[in-house]
């Protein structure tokens, strides 16, 4: 039996691949929101204070940002994650084949406008991520890992209903010492249901 939240037309069209929320909406990155972005991936406190970190020339992070489409293993930004009401950018998501042998996708995500943390922007837009996954690919799984200290990010993909499914141990190198990290992942089934 279809639930609620499947019959809400809403729903069904993010379902087909339309990346607008209820406040955000994902898109590409405009031409003219390259130093944004490139500020924001270049500063490790915003986006990257529980993962690995490397700093980038200008010039090969817009080369790799506007054909990040075209390789599935890139782990620069897909989408800029964009509010409704003034189409202003406040993040980005990302994903890429993980596994060479295993089909499916990893996701990433960063809401690097901090002003706008805790608001439910980065579960919707992780969200509209997942929509388009499953209406875009065969990938009967979508995974994640996070830091094992970084609970805004495990907490957001449980409020999703991921699961976490094991422990990388000593699977991390940054700030110094080798970090754990939590792999979550979400099925096509279990997501369509929602
Ligand atoms: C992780 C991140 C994207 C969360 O975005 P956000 O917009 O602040 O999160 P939301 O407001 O959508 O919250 C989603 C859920 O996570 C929970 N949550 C978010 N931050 C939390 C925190 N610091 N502590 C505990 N729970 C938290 C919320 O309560 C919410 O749960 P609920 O729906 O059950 O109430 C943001 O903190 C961020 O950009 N961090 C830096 C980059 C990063 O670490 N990315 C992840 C690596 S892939």
């Amino acid at each position: 039996m279809a639930s609620a939240k499947n019959t809400d037309p809403a729903r069904r069209s993010r379902l087909k691949g339309d990346l607008t929320g209820t406040h955000v909406r994902l898109r590409p990155p405009l031409p003219g929101e390259t130093t944004l972005l490139f500020q924001w991936l270049n500063t490790p406190e915003l986006t990257a204070p529980w993962d690995r970190f490397s700093l980038d020339s200008y010039a090969s992070f817009e080369k790799n940002l506007h054909s990040s489409s075209e390789d599935d293993g890139s782990l620069y930004p897909r989408f800029v994650i964009a509010k409704i009401e003034d189409d202003r950018p406040i993040g980005v998501v990302g994903f890429y084949r993980a596994h060479p042998v295993f089909e499916g996708y990893d996701l990433w995500y960063a809401l690097c406008d901090v002003s706008e943390r805790r608001k439910g922007y980065g579960k919707e837009a992780v969200g509209l991520t997942l929509d388009f996954l499953f209406a875009h690919t065969r990938s009967e799984r979508v995974g994640a890992t996070s830091d094992v200290e970084n609970e805004s990010s495990y907490r957001l993909l449980e409020s999703l209903g991921f699961r976490r499914e094991g422990t990388l141990r000593r699977a991390l190198f940054h700030h110094g010492d080798w970090h754990d990290v939590f792999v979550y992942g979400v099925t096509r089934g279990e997501w369509i249901k929602k």
